[in-house]
């Protein structure tokens, strides 16, 4: 079964064990020290105990500046817990460690916020040695490679930006946005050695009004493989431009439509951004490079990632939520498990959590925990009472009311399926609670629904059937 995510692949100078990757999240578990943490190596080493090919430690920042709670790699201080955070991940499974280092700029809760445009040349052209210095200390610290993080609101991806208009030669044309970033690229590369990986990660498409898209991309990412990326990571959107201010908080790039393209959540279709993903390895392999690209973006099922690397639209798969939600999905697609995956319904409980800097978890874990839980944690199957499951169904005016009992057992939530029309159960959703609002039903058709518990090893119980006769909505 899915053999193209099970296998593995060579990112430049490192091989990883099979195609599934953890994109960078930022945890908030690091204090406003920015040093590693017993949580944070316990979130990490998870990923790789749950088999992913490879993970992508949250950006961590390579100048001093004030960041919240945000690891750093700013000075040879953070080393040491760096190396602990490393050697966690490679102790627990086969997963290659890469450390996302980023620049930003200032931010403040009145909503003013430092632009590229406010920096003086030499402010600029010290960028490239930080990024060195840093890659270098994540390479101290047994780290296999970086990631360039020039996507989202921050310095470098403000200067590829279409709305860079510096008005030197950082900004404007296509060139002059490009130099920045490549020479970060080429300071980063002549500072590390030749077995460490050193890859970017940039939006695909910016998703806002006078942004750029794939065909700008196409041409970065062009130009980072010729000058000898391991690989290319896409992203989208998560932009300070078209950000919602809130009162008394800095701007968040992730609260305008560019921050729903960057997270899309339940309302957007699977796989929304592979698109791009396809575009931009389309160009890089019309100009003869073989670079590795990286697509993301409610990508959450075995089938749809193999999907995706059939048809060529990117050569490893990014599921950041989706294994938030259940680090060991890997591990139970190979074993043929899949069906046991807590799979995230994409609720962005974890995005507002990051928002606020408050400890990014996931909504599906079990209440109070900081990590997901271990396959093997689950002390009792989760099991309808002896009473019955009680699941019923209440249409209203334009919407049904799911209710159940609670079930038994060590049970951590439940999956919502529904027919229409008689057609087969699919998913609708999973939650933590015992009702379920459905407000996507239309009037005209049928609707059946059914409950299946799950413990927090992510294994079902029985279904349970809402009703014998289908439910016509009014
Ligand atoms: C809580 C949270 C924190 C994130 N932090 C980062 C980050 O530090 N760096 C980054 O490049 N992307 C970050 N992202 C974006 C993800 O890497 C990913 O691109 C996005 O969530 C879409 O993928 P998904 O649909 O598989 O979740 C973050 C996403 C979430 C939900």
């Amino acid at each position: 079964m899915y053999p193209l995510l099970n296998s593995p692949l060579g990112i430049g100078p490192v091989t990883v064990p099979n195609r599934i990757v953890v994109p960078a999240m930022v945890t908030r578990l690091s204090g406003d020290d920015g040093f590693v943490n017993s949580h944070i190596i316990e979130r990490y080493r998870r990923f790789s105990e749950g088999g992913a090919g490879m993970v992508v430690v949250e950006a961590s920042s390579v100048h001093g500046g004030r960041s919240g709670p945000l690891l750093k790699v700013s000075s040879d201080e953070f080393i040491p817990g760096l190396s602990e955070l490393s050697a966690g991940i490679h102790d627990a499974g086969g997963a290659k460690a890469i450390l996302q280092i980023i620049h930003f700029l200032k931010v403040a809760r009145s909503g003013w916020r430092q632009m590229i445009s406010d920096l003086a040349i030499d402010e600029l052209e010290a960028i490239p040695g930080l990024f060195a210095a840093a890659a270098q200390r994540a390479e101290r610290a047994g780290f296999d490679g970086v990631e360039i993080h020039m996507a989202h609101a921050y310095t470098l991806s403000s200067m590829l930006s279409r709305r860079n208009r510096r008005r030197d030669h950082y900004g404007r044309t296509l060139e002059n946005r490009l130099r920045l970033p490549s020479l970060v690229v080429d300071a980063v590369l002549d500072a590390v050695g030749p077995g460490f990986a050193v890859g970017v990660r940039f939006d695909a498409e910016e998703c806002i009004r006078r942004g750029y898209s794939v065909a700008d991309a196409g041409q970065f990412a062009a130009r980072f493989a010729d000058q000898g990326v391991a690989y290319v990571s896409l992203s989208a959107g998560g932009k300070f431009e078209d950000a919602v201010h809130r009162d008394g908080k800095p701007l968040y790039p992730y609260t305008g439509f560019s921050g729903d393209r960057c997270m899309p959540g339940d309302s957007y279709p699977d796989a929304t951004n592979i698109w791009m993903a396809e575009a931009v390895r389309k160009e890089v392999r019309r100009r003869g490079f073989f670079t590795p690209i990286i697509g993301a973006g409610k990508i959450s099922t075995a089938s749809l990632a193999e999907g995706v690397l059939e048809r060529g639209a990117a050569d490893l798969v990014g599921m950041a939520r989706g294994l938030l939600a259940d680090p060991y999905m890997p591990l139970k697609i190979a074993d043929g498990r899949a069906d046991e995956v807590v799979r995230c319904i994409y609720c962005n409980v974890c995005k507002s959590l990051d928002e606020n800097f408050k400890t990014v978890v996931c909504y599906l874990w079990p209440k109070g925990a900081l990590h997901a839980p271990r396959p093997n944690e689950a002390r009792a199957a989760a099991i309808w009472p002896a009473s019955g499951s009680g699941v019923q169904a209440e249409p209203g005016i334009g919407d049904v009311r799911i209710r159940w009992s609670a079930a038994e057992g060590d049970v951590v939530g439940y999956d919502v399926l529904r027919s229409e029309d008689d057609g087969p159960f699919e998913r609708l959703t999973s939650c933590t609670r015992t009702a379920q609002l459905d407000n996507t039903v239309v009037a005209g058709r049928d609707y059946r629904y059914l409950v299946i518990p799950y413990d927090s090893s992510g294994a079902r119980g029985e279904p349970a059937f809402a009703v014998e006769g289908a439910i016509a909505v009014g």
